[in-house]
């Protein structure tokens, strides 16, 4: 019989589609030595008592205790790693002051690189302790310190897709906060790439390269053309920002009298390999443009809240064939959790479906079938993640990465309402989802390496 890294016993929930979640019980998982599912069998197979026997008692045989589950680790396809040192401040204003008040002057303190590992340490920990094993980073504009953020991930053993953001834009960025010129931004990001592709060489999870230019607003035309063939020649991958907000989309119809997706089109910009945050005023065309070159769109719903100055259709958007996970969007949105992120979408939604104002009739009020369950939104914070970015996670099943996190539903301090040892194993699921705290998450895999326990 194979020899397997690890196995692991236990119920887990992974998504089957988009909006069915298949329960595992009581299943052996098999790790292999790259970090991979080889193997997974259900009790009713043949070789599943002959392998217990085999590893039971071993050292890397792992049962689940009662009341813990499996989930598959969550990927976050949009974080602002520096922004984690603002999280929870700074959302009182409009997204194009909160830019210029708060966020370009704590971004540009990252040119300090012992302030940029204190805070990157930080961030990284903690999204691994709130069971995020994939993270879609934008750093800063500085090279160094952008560098530094992908080493980190690379040693906390989190699987990180970091960019430097480009922004080099005169009239709409500060002096004391852009890229100097086009030609040193593009220099530095192929610099930059050149680094992490190193880097991933020694880097088991793997670290991923992002071209990063930050929204239309912040570039000149020659830094968008450049970034476009430098995504092409070295195949990375792609994030901006993408119609968040009135502003924004307003911004780009005026200089470019078209879409911000058009635009972004026209300068490369749009792959299978982009994500683009936000897209909250897509039109349908587009959509189609999205879902015909394989864009991304990266969900920020607590971010949205604040910013994007509406709700994203995305039940619409995904009935159209657009790939679709969840993000922080940390600090526009305050939380580091893609639980909340999660809850938050599923309550967004609600409101779309019903409207917001009440002095309007019911029938007026909403936009009908807007609603995502909290099985979609699990399915946006984990697979959809993955799929978004091309990469095997995301799932649990078989040739995908072993990232996981271990719930454990029974801590005395933390305890989830589970009063009955048989209770319908979706249920449990579904309170798992609204109910985890970071406390209950007790381990956290990646890649079949253990990052993270309690
Ligand atoms: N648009 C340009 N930069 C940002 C940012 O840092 N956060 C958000 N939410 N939107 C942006
Ligand atoms: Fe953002």
């Amino acid at each position: 019989m194979e020899k397997y890294t690890h196995v692991f016993q236990g119920t887990a929930f992974t998504s089957k589609s988009p909006k069915e979640v298949q329960v595992l019980k009581d299943h052996l998982f098999c790790i292999n030595s790259d970090g991979i599912i080889e193997k997974i069998i259900a009790p009713e197979d043949t070789d599943y008592q002959p392998l217990l026997d085999l590893y039971h008692g071993e050292e890397n045989f792992h049962r689940l205790a009662n009341g813990q589950y499996l989930l598959p680790g969550f990927v976050d396809l949009h974080v602002h790693a520096p922004q984690w040192a603002q999280s929870g401040t700074a959302l009182d204003i409009p997204l194009n002051d909160w830019l210029n008040t708060y966020t370009f002057p704590i971004e540009s303190k990252f040119s300090d690189l012992e302030f940029a590992k204190n805070v990157y340490e930080d961030v990284v920990s903690t999204l691994l302790a709130n069971g995020t094993t994939t993270a879609l980073y934008f750093a800063t504009i500085h090279k160094q310190a952008s560098l530094l953020l992908a080493k980190i991930c690379a040693e906390k053993g989190q699987r990180g897709l970091v960019g430097k953001v480009v922004m080099d834009l005169p009239d709409q960025n500060p002096a004391y906060y852009r890229d100097a010129d086009a030609k040193t931004a593009l220099a530095d990001t192929e610099e930059f790439i050149l680094a992490v592709r190193e880097l991933a060489k020694s880097t088991k999870q793997g670290v991923f390269p992002v071209v990063t230019p930050r929204f239309i607003p912040s570039w000149t035309d020659e830094a968008l053309n450049g970034l476009g063939e430098l995504a092409a020649k070295y195949d990375t991958y792609i994030q901006s920002h993408c119609s968040e907000s009135d502003w924004a989309h307003g911004y780009v119809q005026e200089r470019f009298n078209k879409n911000d997706a058009f635009a972004l089109h026209d300068f490369g910009l749009l792959r299978e390999k982009s994500v683009m945050a936000h897209c909250n005023f897509l039109n349908e065309q587009d959509a189609a443009l999205f879902a015909e070159t394989g864009t991304a769109i990266g969900h920020c719903p607590i971010s949205n809240a604040y910013f994007a100055n509406s709700v994203i259709p995305i039940s619409h958007l995904h009935s159209k064939g657009i790939e679709i996970g969840l993000g922080s969007d940390i600090s526009g949105g305050f939380s580091p959790s893609l639980f909340d992120n999660a809850r938050q979408a599923v309550m967004s939604s609600r409101m779309l479906e019903d409207g917001v104002n009440p002095a309007l009739p019911a029938e007026e009020r909403g936009v009908p079938n807007s609603r995502l369950t909290i099985d979609e939104a699990f399915y946006f914070a984990t697979a959809g993640g993955g799929e978004s970015l091309s990469l095997p996670i995301g799932r649990l099943a078989e040739n995908y990465a072993w990232d996981v996190q271990i719930i454990d539903t029974n801590l005395g301090f933390s305890k989830l309402p589970i009063y009955n040892v048989y209770e319908n194993l979706h249920d449990i699921f579904q309170k798992i989802m609204y109910l985890v705290q970071p406390e209950n998450i007790r381990e956290v895999w990646v890649q079949g390496e253990k990052v993270h326990s309690r």
